[in-house]
């Protein structure tokens, strides 16, 4: 009898631990997640001005109808906790409250997200969520927020994967579906835990403003970053996305070629496109490039494969990333300061994949045909530059 009673209540409580526990809200972000972020612009000098403005240009300027849809408050928007532990908005920057702005967001079509730290404290100081996850996870659902970054500053000895993972539990015991964007900076492999976590997750340190740099805080330019996802491309995939950080486009420093590489990269990786500059004054050309629907078509390529990177000669590689209906894409990219002369048989390389057949090749910045696999790919690529092409079965 005693035994019996044991196994009950051991039955019991493997119940009661499993409704404790939650889980991640599913199909949420089954393409990576496409939207604006405050951080690389504006840093800790944000306000609800500022956010409605981008909202505004976001909604006016084509880039919502480019698939733009989130506008996320990076750090600093929150000032202290009340009495009750409640977090509280910076009265001056936000006053009218966060839950006015996410009003004012959802009114033009578009996802709020919010930004908070798994540590006790934000990076620039403010509250962390630490020992408030359920109580902050409650807040933003009240508030009817889509989305959550949450950052992974001072958190002393915690253990990322528990700690993020305690957020997911209290997002879904909060019952409002959000985004969880993971950001411990790759520090403790997400890749390998986070699938079932959040549905991204960064995987390098902060993405400074450069093409070719580092800096001694452990920020990397724009081909840092690409080189550190030779490796880990297989973990990404619908629903759970590697993060290589926000965009720098449109900053100001990158040269337009750098940009389209940037941009580019990005998209052979699937990776989540959050634009970091002012959308609200940029140049045509800047839009024209964040907004260029071939080059996004291929990031939101539903399969949502990540780029290996197939061939590197010296400063010169080519990226391979296979996309649904048997299509491909390809990118040439430039690293050196100097023009690099390319003749490439691409029918050979593909056919290395078991790929076979005749295919259309398009350049997708150019938005021109220029040939099929059957002759190869010539032409002289400038110094940090890119092609990148798409290639589309040819059926006879
Ligand atoms: C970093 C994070 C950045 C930004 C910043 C804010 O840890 O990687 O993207 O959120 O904190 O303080």
């Amino acid at each position: 009898m005693k035994t019996i009673m044991r196994m009950f209540l051991a039955l019991l409580l493997c119940f009661v631990l499993s409704q404790a526990n939650g889980q991640k809200f599913e199909n949420l972000a089954e393409r990576p997640p496409m939207g604006w972020n405050s951080w690389n612009k504006f840093g800790c000098e944000i306000n609800e001005k500022i956010i409605k403005e981008v909202a505004d240009a976001m909604t006016s300027n084509g880039m919502k109808a480019a698939g733009y849809e989130y506008i996320v408050i990076d750090d600093c928007w929150q000032i202290g906790r009340d009495s009750l532990g409640n977090i509280l908005a910076d009265p001056d920057r936000f006053p009218s409250g966060i839950s006015s702005l996410v009003d004012y967001v959802h009114a033009n079509g578009l996802k709020f997200g919010i930004y908070s730290d798994a540590g006790t404290a934000t990076c620039q100081g403010r509250p962390g969520s630490r020992g408030y996850e359920f109580q902050d996870a409650r807040t933003y659902a009240k508030w009817n927020v889509d989305y959550l970054k949450y950052d992974w500053c001072f958190h002393g000895k915690q253990n990322a994967e528990a700690s993020y993972t305690l957020m997911r539990d209290a997002i879904y015991k909060a019952g409002r579906p959000m985004v969880l964007s993971i950001c411990e900076w790759g520090t403790n492999k997400p890749w390998e835990w986070g699938k079932n976590v959040g549905h991204l997750w960064r995987t390098t340190e902060d993405i400074i403003n450069c093409f070719d740099c580092k800096n001694n805080w452990g920020g990397l330019g724009v081909l840092q970053i690409i080189d550190l996802h030779t490796e880990i491309g297989e973990y990404s995939g619908p629903g759970h996305w590697n993060d290589p950080d926000m965009l720098e486009i449109g900053n100001g420093v990158l040269t337009p070629a750098e940009e389209r590489l940037h941009l580019s990269m990005w998209a052979m990786f699937s990776a989540p496109l959050m634009a970091g500059n002012d959308i609200r004054n940029m140049s045509a050309e800047t839009l024209k490039l964040l907004t260029n629907k071939e080059v996004l078509e291929i990031d939101q390529d539903k399969l949502g494969i990540s780029a290996t990177r197939w061939m590197k000669y010296g400063d010169l590689e080519i990226w391979f990333k296979p996309l649904s209906d048997n299509n491909y894409a390809f990118c040439f990219i430039n690293r050196s300061n100097q023009p690099i002369t390319i003749n490439h048989d691409l029918k050979t390389t593909i056919k290395k994949f078991k790929v076979d057949g005749n295919y259309k090749v398009r350049d997708v910045w150019k938005h021109k045909d220029v040939g099929t696999t059957k002759e190869n790919v010539v032409g002289v690529l400038p110094a940090h530059d890119v092609i990148m092409l798409k290639l589309t079965q040819i059926f006879l």
